[in-house]
């Protein structure tokens, strides 16, 4: 069915006339409102315009007979899935896309208007087919509603960062426009050999991709466009300098401006482990990890909750995450880690554990440690 023209589309052909520049496409076309805009713009030199539904791209097509519209060509397709990948790799300046973006409410799902079963569905797939087609300083002009769940996250996580261009109440929901742009991290890291990035995870403040350098895996973080957090990427390749010196952490490869690179630590992550002499050698060497952290008056944090931020790996253990990791003339890592330890021991030893710990706060001294440790071994079978 031919999706006619609603507040969606009038706020987004707004932006179109403004922003529409170069090699175009227009993705789901529906009445062909938006390739129009673009082909009558001089700073438009071609549109490609794409639908699903055949309907659509005939009504389009034969209400497109003016001079300016001749810069159109039309394409029935799933998405990029007829694209050519080859003919229009890395080709488009503007990428246009008004798509279904509500969340389905019946059984059947109405193509032009529903994204999915949440309603983001059809965003994530366009999203990781894009950047294959747009030029490395293109332009996305993506609309979606304040309905449409994990927009920012999807974003994110396919390397692009958005501005909000426009925003419209209408009834129950805001429509919203935004522009995106390649993350600039993506740049910075081809030229520096780093390529074929994959996201991986993430955490409050950062994404983890998984990309290839010189041929091996390589771990890069890039610090999310909502996080608030004050520091940048640099301040966590200067901790893992420090520590990387001790033997801690994964190794430091490199640093742009955007991006984080260090070794890809394969392993499992300690909150994995079950088996209970496995735990204890683990948490023994990360004792010891912690005592050099005292040692060089640099505060990890989080090191009561280290389920996420330990990778275990044979007989290596990593600790991962220092983006947190802080100078300070009063270090705390033993005691915050020797409190999760204490948390997670039985009555009988966690009386003797906490005396302890007290003890290594008073002096913060090699034989104190020695002395938990010491507790620790027993605790082995
Ligand atoms: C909300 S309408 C937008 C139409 C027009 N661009 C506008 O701004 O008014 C969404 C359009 O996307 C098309 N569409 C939905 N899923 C699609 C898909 N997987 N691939 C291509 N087009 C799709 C629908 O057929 C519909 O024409």
């Amino acid at each position: 069915m031919v999706y006619e023209p609603q507040e969606d589309s009038f706020l987004l052909k707004e932006f179109v006339a403004r922003y529409a520049r170069g090699n175009v496409l227009d993705m789901g076309t529906g009445s062909g409102i938006q390739a129009r805009e673009a082909a009558h713009s001089a700073k438009v030199s071609r549109v490609l315009a794409v639908d699903i539904d055949k309907g659509s791209l005939a009504y389009a097509k034969k209400h497109s007979n003016g001079k300016w519209h001749r810069k159109i060509s039309w394409l029935h397709s799933d998405l990029f899935s007829k694209v050519p990948p080859k003919k229009y790799a890395h080709t488009f300046d503007t990428i246009i896309f008004n798509p279904p973006y509500l969340p389905q409410e019946g059984r059947f799902r109405h193509i032009d208007l529903e994204g999915g079963k949440e309603g983001h569905e059809t965003i994530a797939r366009f999203l990781e087919g894009a950047s294959h087609y747009l030029k490395k300083d293109g332009q996305i002009l993506l609309v979606f509603s304040s309905l449409t769940p994990h927009v920012r996250e999807l974003v994110e996580k396919n390397l692009y960062v958005a501005e909000e261009l426009g925003k419209k109440h209408v009834f129950f929901e805001d429509v919203i426009v935004w522009l995106l742009r390649p993350n600039p991290a993506g740049a910075e890291l081809d030229g520096k050999g780093v390529c074929c990035l994959r996201y991986f995870a993430q955490g409050k403040r950062g994404l983890v991709f998984v990309g290839k350098r010189a041929g091996k895996a390589v771990a890069v973080k890039i610090k999310k466009q909502s996080s608030e957090s004050p520091t940048g990427v640099a301040h966590e390749a200067a901790m893992l300098r420090i520590v990387n010196k001790e033997g801690i952490g994964p190794k430091f490869i490199l640093s742009t401006e955007h991006a984080l690179v260090y070794e890809f630590v394969r392993g499992k992550l300690l909150r994995e482990i079950r088996e209970k002499n496995e735990l204890v050698g683990v948490a023994m060497k990360v004792l010891n990890q912690c005592f050099t952290l005292d040692r060089l008056q640099i505060n990890k944090q989080e090191m009561t909750r280290p389920w996420k931020h330990v990778i275990v790996k044979g007989s290596k253990v990593t600790m991962i995450d220092f983006e947190r990791a802080r100078k300070t003339s009063s270090p705390h890592n033993v005691t915050q880690f020797c409190q999760f330890i204490g948390n997670n021991l039985d009555r009988k030893h966690k009386k003797k554990w906490v005396a302890l710990a007290k003890g290594y706060s008073e002096d913060k001294s090699e034989m104190a440690l020695k002395k938990m440790q010491e507790v620790l071994r027993a605790l082995r079978n």
